[in-house]
């Protein structure tokens, strides 16, 4: 167990289609009451008990973990806790321009953030509210500018919906500085309608911006990292593809995923958690928790993106938003 990915909120300010399409997550969708879910102390206390079983490296996510009030000062105790190397937050960009000097005050390193398109009608559709692609450019300019860099940029591809926007992407990373990451759409969750001929695999993408701007291979920055590298050879920075569908790499899995109202996911697809926050509140203690979740992460046997079949895609999966991707 090397990473600790812990989603704030299952809320979340966009609607994106392959994630929470608005059609199902509408304004009478019922996200978690706030009691349900764990409070700044709550996960600390978690995250301290993890570091202990070996986490180097936290990933703040949700929902959209900026939606969540105060998260700059989570950042700060998590950034106190020692031995852990390495803090990172994945976001949509739409609120980063405002807190970005304040995540970084508090301790954070490092920022994901997610855009798809360069093209507002494009964007806007993809993420459900006509978020205009401004602001998202804006988050990501803040967040160099208070050194959470190098910024990592996360565009879902979908066949026939932003293929396009593949390489007009890529060129602005590459002209600002930013490491471009291409994911696969994937079969998370119950709602997105995902379809294998929707996907546009990997090897594809990576022809795509190779033909303009060639490429040659990286290895992996650590074991286990989940995109692939590959640097561009006239010097220009590094992109990274992730090939989840067509290439699963759960074999090297190092991440837990600790949910919003605290319950421990071994695994992206996973149908159900471990309820952490009952011990939590059940008034365990930490030797107590820590053994739960050694047990529970020496028995795991998730390999569903290995296994992805008839007898799989049946099963009930958790929403991607609920912990965080
Ligand atoms: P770095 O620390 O920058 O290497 O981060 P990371 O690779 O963990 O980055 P990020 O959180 O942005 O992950 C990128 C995306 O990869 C996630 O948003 C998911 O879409 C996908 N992903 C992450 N972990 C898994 C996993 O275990 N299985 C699958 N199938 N996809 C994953
Ligand atoms: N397939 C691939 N990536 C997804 N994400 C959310 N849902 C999916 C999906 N179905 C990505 C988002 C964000 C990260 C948290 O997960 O784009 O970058
Ligand atoms: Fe929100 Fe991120 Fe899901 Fe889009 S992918 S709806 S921004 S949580």
């Amino acid at each position: 167990m090397h990473d600790l990915r812990i989603s704030v909120t299952d809320r979340c300010n966009f609607r994106c289609t392959y994630c929470m399409p608005r059609e199902i997550f509408g304004r009478d969708y019922a996200f978690l009451p706030r009691t349900e879910i764990l409070t700044f102390e709550e996960i600390a206390r978690l995250a301290r008990i993890f570091v202990g079983l070996g986490v180097r490296k936290i990933r703040v996510t949700g929902g959209e973990p900026l939606v969540r009030k105060d998260l700059p000062d989570l950042v700060r105790q998590l950034a106190g806790i020692p031995g852990v190397e390495d803090i990172a937050l994945t976001t949509n960009g739409a609120l980063l321009a405002a807190q970005a000097a304040a995540l970084h005050d508090a301790g954070l390193r490092r920022v994901t953030v997610s855009l798809d398109s360069l093209d507002d009608a494009v964007f806007g559709a993809m993420n459900g509210v006509g978020f205009p692609v401004a602001r998202v450019l804006a988050g990501i300019d803040a967040a160099q500018r208070y050194g959470l860099a190098p910024v990592k940029v996360n565009m879902v591809v979908k066949r026939g919906v932003n293929e396009t926007s593949v390489l007009p992407l890529a060129e602005y990373a590459r002209d600002h500085g930013l490491i471009l990451r291409l994911i696969e759409f994937m079969d998370v969750g119950q709602s997105n309608g995902w379809r294998m001929q929707d996907v546009v695999p990997a090897a594809e993408l990576v022809g795509i911006i190779d033909a303009a701007h060639p490429l040659e291979p990286l290895p992996p920055s650590y074991p286990g990292e989940v995109a692939t590298r590959w640097r561009y050879r006239d010097g220009a920075g590094e992109i990274g593809v992730i090939a989840s569908v067509s290439q699963p790499f759960c074999g090297a899995c190092t991440r837990a995923r600790l949910s919003a109202k605290g319950e421990l996911y071994t695994c992206l697809f996973a149908a159900a958690g471990l309820d952490l926050r009952a011990l939590l509140r059940g008034g365990a203690t930490d030797d107590e928790i820590e053994g739960v979740i050694a047990g529970r992460w020496e028995r795991r046997a998730d390999r569903y993106s290995e296994l992805r079949s008839a007898e799989t895609r049946g099963l009930r999966h958790v929403e991607m938003f609920a912990i965080g991707g």
